[in-house]
């Protein structure tokens, strides 16, 4: 999308001849007199004007206050003949971005429009920003080494300078937010911005405005125009969270933007183009939600275009120690805390455990530990109780299915191999523990040939 200039001069010659040197770059329109403009500034938006002191008989500095009350960050730039330095204090008073002297230095003119362009950008980039530091966090690298994380990185690296849409699965909590991001700063938009959109989370009748934005007065509170996440993106990337979660009929709104790339916001009377790669991500099973006729089989097609999926933690759980590290490292900063690491029982029990809840379970499990330790290294008495709780069966099996499955050998062995560990190998308090004779036990472990 260019950025829109409008040009308020009741001088044709000049509207004409700006226009002509602005028309490649910019969006231009031309008034001969302010009310039409800030008539059409109710439906339409612009980014900068370029204001003339002195409109016939309008006095410039009146619509300028009108100007930045119907619109505050947009950057208007005053054109005086007069070189009245008294109106041009004025009009920096009241908010212009600044003021040229007629005849104008076409040159001069482009930089200083550039610069206002790029200051209104700013300006929405703040608030979208202090948006988005409210909404979520800070965005960590990918951590993980494993084959099945190369696999990820690989995908990224194919994926990031394309537009295809991208759709990435994987369970809650396998970093699919991550991945998003990291496509996004891989790539050759990663100077625009990630706007991203909890699907899961906007009400059904905002769906519009949240997407597409509105115009000031559009409806009973729109006191100010608002982009929509849409045109926030333009040129970057959108980022649809959690799509499976979105409703069936607003599937098909959303189906129809991404056809087309278009869209009016709420109260406005222009068609908007935006340039945007969408990534979308999802922790349901989509086909099976096509099956059951709650996932639309068309938009499914058109965001899966690539598929990335994140593996679950527990088919990479070699990737664990510096998952830990990283996180004790973030945790002891934030809390200002010494963190020695783990213990070797502590490190051992976090690699033997399936971690429904992936990354962010494993994160969780560590800061608690990192509250609740007094510093120095972490042991299992810091862990939260479900990981008190010994847990070395096969994955995803309860306690009674590894008891049924398992001959009375294997569980010996296993019931002394553990024991053993948390004794460090001391053989008295093992044999103590498991209720058996020193000797019957050096017999078990010669047996089972353990050391
Ligand atoms: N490989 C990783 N390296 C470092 N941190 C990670 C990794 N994977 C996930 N995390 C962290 O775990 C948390 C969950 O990750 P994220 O929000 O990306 O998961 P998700 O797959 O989007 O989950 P959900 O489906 O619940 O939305 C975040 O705090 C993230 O920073
Ligand atoms: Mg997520």
């Amino acid at each position: 999308m260019k950025p829109h200039v409008w040009i308020i001069d009741d001088e044709p010659g000049i509207c004409a001849s700006l226009s002509l040197a602005l028309k490649k770059e910019y969006e231009v329109r031309t008034f001969g007199s302010a009310v039409p403009a800030l008539a059409l500034l109710e439906r339409e938006s612009c980014d900068v004007v370029l204001l003339d002191l002195k409109i016939g008989s309008e006095n410039g500095l009146d619509v300028l206050k009108q100007l930045k009350a119907n619109d505050s960050h947009i950057a208007v730039i005053m054109m005086t003949a007069y070189g009245s330095i008294g109106s041009s204090v004025e009009a920096m008073k009241n908010g212009a971005f600044t003021y040229l002297i007629k005849p104008l230095d076409i040159d001069e003119l482009l930089i200083f429009i550039a610069q206002a362009v790029e200051f209104r950008k700013l300006n929405e980039q703040v608030l979208y920003l202090s948006d988005a530091l409210r909404s979520q966090g800070h965005y960590d690298k990918i951590i993980g080494e494993s084959e099945p994380m190369q696999r990820v990185y690989g995908l990224i690296d194919r994926l990031k300078d394309v537009d295809a849409n991208v759709l990435i699965t994987g369970e809650s909590g396998t970093g699919k937010e991550l991945v998003a991001k990291a496509i996004h700063d891989a790539g050759k938009r990663r100077n625009e911005r990630f706007v991203v959109v909890n699907c899961a989370a906007i009400p059904e009748n905002l769906l519009e405005l949240e997407f597409f934005g509105y115009k000031r007065g559009a409806f009973t509170g729109a006191s100010q125009d608002r982009k929509g996440k849409f045109e926030l993106a333009d040129r970057g990337t959108i980022f649809l969270d959690e799509i499976g979660d979105m409703p069936i009929n607003l599937q098909s709104k959303l189906l129809r933007m991404l056809q087309n790339k278009e869209f009016t916001p709420l109260g406005a009377s222009d068609t908007r183009h935006v340039d945007v790669r969408v990534i979308a991500a999802t922790n349901r099973d989509l086909k099976a939600m096509i099956a059951e006729q709650k996932f639309r089989d068309d938009l499914y097609y058109r965001l899966n275009v690539m598929n990335v999926r994140v593996p679950a933690l527990r088919e990479r759980l070699s990737d664990v120690p510096l998952l830990c590290e990283h996180f004790l490292k973030q945790f002891s900063t934030e809390m200002n805390k010494s963190i020695g690491g783990l213990s070797a029982e502590a490190a051992e029990r976090l690699m033997h455990y399936d971690y429904p809840g992936n990354v962010r379970q494993l994160a969780n499990i560590l800061e608690y530990a990192a509250i609740v330790s007094p510093g120095g290294m972490i042991g299992v008495k810091d862990f939260p109780e479900e990981m008190r709780v010994r847990t070395e069966h096969s994955e995803g099996q309860s306690v009674e299915e590894y008891l049924c499955s398992t001959t009375l050998k294997d569980i010996e062995r296993r019931a002394i191999e553990a024991t053993l560990r948390k004794n460090n190998g001391r053989r008295d308090q093992t044999a103590l523990d498991l209720g058996i004779s020193k000797r019957g036990l050096l017999n078990k472990i010669n047996e089972y040939g353990l050391s």
